[in-house]
């Protein structure tokens, strides 16, 4: 691994992924290739360890010329694929962009992609890699009796991002097996951690409880999420890079199932023992049940004995551990706290999702 196209690397998960691999790997160069929608941010990438070993693309994966340009410019021979559009409730009320992005995008690359390795010698074209970040909701919803589902399992897609997701996967798996293209693909569950863009439940539900906000749980709470630390989730991307078997997919998850309502609750009590003079203790207290989300899937669970099995991953995190650190991150860098909520896509959020929402309309 020498020159790795990261896609996706200003957002959550892609950029903390940037810094673990410059961490991981002394001589590898990374091209963060990224068009810094709203949840992408520059500022994700402020202090990168041995930040000379990356540089910054600011474009498009819907746009092939600009894809195409980076592979003449650079002898990329390992993609890691994370850009996408990812958040479900802004799927439902726009789902247009994650056709595009999700789905054609992901298409641009491995065509980019496939055009460029099929051109390798034979040494390249094995040490070549494609690696598409993926998620749980592509198997659908699970009941709660149900056992966690295996990388056998077929899927059932059931929001457009989630099917958006699933297409994308599938596109892969096409590529893999149709041209040879070297694919590996992940599906993870839900990340936690440093620089999440605070639409998503535990930024949002840490950020709100700290400045006295009301901390809106959809519907009665009771919806089972499976929570990994981010840094678990880049070692595991790591090691497929590393050991991974060509055309394998590898479920990723942080074994932390817990319901929305336990996971704001233990939020509110972390925050009460970490911030123990403010005036919104018992953070509890700030809690409401608003609309739920529609088509709310109620669980999922991923079976990750293949990854721990097979290339010896395994998560180090518990969910409290992992969350005290996450806390600790968002109440020390107020910088970053404050630019993000100054965006406009914050604020339209917070405006157009959860007011209306606690209104019920
Ligand atoms: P994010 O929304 O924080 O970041 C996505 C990044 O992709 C942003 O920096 C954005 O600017 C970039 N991007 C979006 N569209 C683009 C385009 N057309 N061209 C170039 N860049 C574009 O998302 P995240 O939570 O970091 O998720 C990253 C990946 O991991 C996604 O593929 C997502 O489906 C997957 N995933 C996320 C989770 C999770 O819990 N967050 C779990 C499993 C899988
Ligand atoms: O499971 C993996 C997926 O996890 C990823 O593929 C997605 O990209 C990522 O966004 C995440 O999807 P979720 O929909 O599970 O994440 P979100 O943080 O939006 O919501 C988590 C749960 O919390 C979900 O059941 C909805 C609920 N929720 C969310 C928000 C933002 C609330 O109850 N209140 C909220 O304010």
């Amino acid at each position: 691994m020498q020159n790795v196209l990261v896609t996706g690397g200003a957002g959550f998960i892609g950029s903390n992924f940037v810094r673990y691999l410059l961490k991981q790997d002394p001589t590898v160069q990374v091209i963060n290739f990224d068009v810094l929608t709203y949840a992408g941010s520059i500022e994700n990438l402020k202090g990168l360890p041995d930040a000379d070993r990356h540089t910054f693309i600011h474009d498009d994966i819907r746009d092939t010329d600009a894809l195409a340009d980076v592979f003449e410019s650079f002898e990329i021979d390992t993609i890691v694929h994370f850009a996408a559009e990812t958040h479900v409730d802004r799927s439902i009320l726009g789902p247009a962009i994650f056709i595009e992005s999700n789905i054609l995008g992901t298409f641009n690359l491995l065509e980019v992609a496939r055009k460029n390795w099929s051109g390798h010698s034979h040494q390249g074209q094995h040490a070549f890699r494609f690696h598409h970040i993926s998620s749980d909701e592509v198997y659908g919803a699970l009941r709660a009796e149900d056992p966690p589902v295996n990388e056998q399992h077929a899927y059932a897609p059931r929001s457009p991002y989630a099917a958006s997701k699933a297409s994308s996967d599938f596109l892969v798996r096409a590529y893999g097996h149709t041209y040879d293209l070297p694919i590996t693909i992940s599906n993870c569950s839900n990340n936690f951690g440093p620089f999440q863009f605070p639409e998503k439940l535990m930024p949002l539900m840490i950020l709100n409880a700290m400045s006295g906000e009301s901390l809106p749980i959809y519907g009665d709470g009771s919806q089972i999420r499976d929570w990994i630390y981010v840094d678990d989730h880049s070692a595991a991307v790591w090691a497929i890079l590393q050991k991974g078997r060509v055309g394998e997919t590898y479920n990723v998850a942080g074994d932390n199932q817990y319901t929305n309502k336990e996971i704001v609750e233990m939020i509110c009590s972390l925050l009460d023992k970490m911030l123990p003079a403010s005036s919104h203790s018992p953070h509890k207290q700030l809690i409401t049940f608003v609309d739920d989300r529609p088509g709310h899937d109620f669980r999922y669970a991923l079976d990750t004995s293949k990854i721990t099995t097979d290339l010896g991953w395994h998560p180090h995190e518990t969910l409290q551990s992992g969350l005290r650190k996450t806390i600790a991150w968002y109440l020390e860098n107020e910088a970053w706290v404050s630019q993000i909520k100054q965006r406009p896509a914050y604020q339209e959020w917070i405006e157009e999702n959860y007011l209306k929402r606690a209104e019920g309309g």
